[in-house]
């Protein structure tokens, strides 16, 4: 065991050789087809770690194929309209990454001459891009010397190490990101990355880890001590809040009035239904139209309540009261803010999931069965 300048004995030389000798060969055999492995595009792999930055794989995939496919380079993303990469982003979740990512391409086809940059430093001031997706990158695209921790391989670093302290605090961080770096090869260093998240992932759960088919279950002192379900330690439980929402849709002949999301707002970029915080989900009518006067400009009437939507987002739960209403006067905000969409067009706009789910509702005459829709 050597000290490093962190307060943790990491492991020694031969036990980094061992480690890297079984984590490669174990990968050759069992790396996953994933879409994003099939060539070394940095293009591409930047798309997909920002994809799974907070996302499964599983669920990645289809949305990572359908991005490519319509942005298949990092100049064609630079100059879409960023409500189409919302568009191509709903369902996600986590907006800004693709508010931010259209950001990034902008910037490396104005800065970098549309080359994606090899600098770490310049790699990590690109918007939505931070140590770890960086380092993932650079390792995978050019085989960059550079260390990764990510959800995977907290966990399993946790456990290779024994350690018993929370690897989310500060000081566990400096003990993993320095981990990270002392076990890297010099070489293969994007294989090497991907092996460990892939082992973590696979084989090293969070719960019931499969260590008989760990390939390197013989090095790791959580496995010899049985510690498996201590390590690494809880993260802290997340505190949900309820909230309570109203959504409207209002209706002016066979259009409905959509309204985009300003900066600041949970859907930022997005469009949806006027909608608003309520303490009474029940809302009587004149509350209801002054709400969505001040929102939208257009004052409506005959507000009549259809149906509720239940919602979790981050760590909020949210109960939506959807209502229907029908315009009476007043001039819709201009272009940019909102918008009468029929429902054919619904499918042109990004929306927010409940958004959606409400102009899915829409669409199946689920509101306001007397309209012709
Ligand atoms: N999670 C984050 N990045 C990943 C990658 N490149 N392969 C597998 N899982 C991942």
């Amino acid at each position: 065991m050597s000290s490093d300048a962190i307060d943790f004995c990491l492991p020694d030389a031969s036990w980094n050789r061992r480690v890297r000798r079984s984590l490669l060969t174990w990968f050759r055999r069992n790396a996953r087809d994933l879409p994003w492995r099939r060539n070394r595009d940095p293009y591409r792999i930047w798309i997909s770690e920002v994809m799974l930055q907070q996302t499964q794989v599983e669920t990645v995939k289809p949305y990572f194929n359908r991005f490519v496919k319509r942005f298949p380079r990092v100049e064609v993303l630079a100059n879409a309209d960023e409500q189409e990469v919302l568009r191509h982003w709903e369902g996600l979740g986590y907006y800004r990454r693709a508010r931010q990512l259209h950001r990034a391409a902008k910037m490396i086809c104005d800065e970098y001459g549309g080359q994606f940059p090899r600098d770490p430093d310049e790699v990590r001031a690109l918007p939505g891009i931070g140590r770890y997706t960086a380092g993932a990158i650079l390792s995978i695209a050019f085989d960059a010397r550079e260390p990764i921790v990510e959800g995977n391989t907290l966990r399993l670093y946790s456990r290779l190490l024994a350690y018993r302290d929370d690897p989310r605090a500060t000081s566990g961080q400096r003990v993993l990101w320095s981990f990270a770096e002392s076990v890297l090869p010099r070489q293969q260093t994007g294989e090497f990355n991907q092996a460990l998240m892939e082992l973590g992932s696979l084989v090293c759960t969070p719960r019931s880890p499969q260590c008989d088919e760990c390939p390197v279950k013989s090095l790791c002192p959580t496995y010899g001590h049985g510690w498996q379900d201590q390590i690494p330690t809880a993260a802290k439980k997340i505190v949900y809040e309820d909230v309570n929402e109203v959504a409207v849709v209002v209706r002016k002949k066979n259009a409905v009035l959509l309204r985009r999301c300003g900066e600041g707002e949970r859907w930022a970029g997005l469009w949806d239904f006027p909608r608003f915080r309520s303490e009474d989900p029940t809302q009587s009518p004149p509350e209801l139209e002054e709400r969505v006067q001040q929102l939208t400009g257009v004052r409506v009437e005959d507000a009549q309540w259809v149906t509720e939507i239940k919602h979790a987002v981050t760590r909020y739960r949210i109960t939506l009261s959807c209502f229907e209403a029908h315009y009476q006067s007043g001039r819709k905000r201009s272009g940019e803010e909102c918008a009468w969409v029929t429902v054919d067009q619904l499918s042109d706009y990004p929306l927010s999931v409940t958004g959606r789910r409400i102009g899915r509702l829409v669409a199946a005459g689920a509101f306001g069965k007397s309209a012709a829709l």
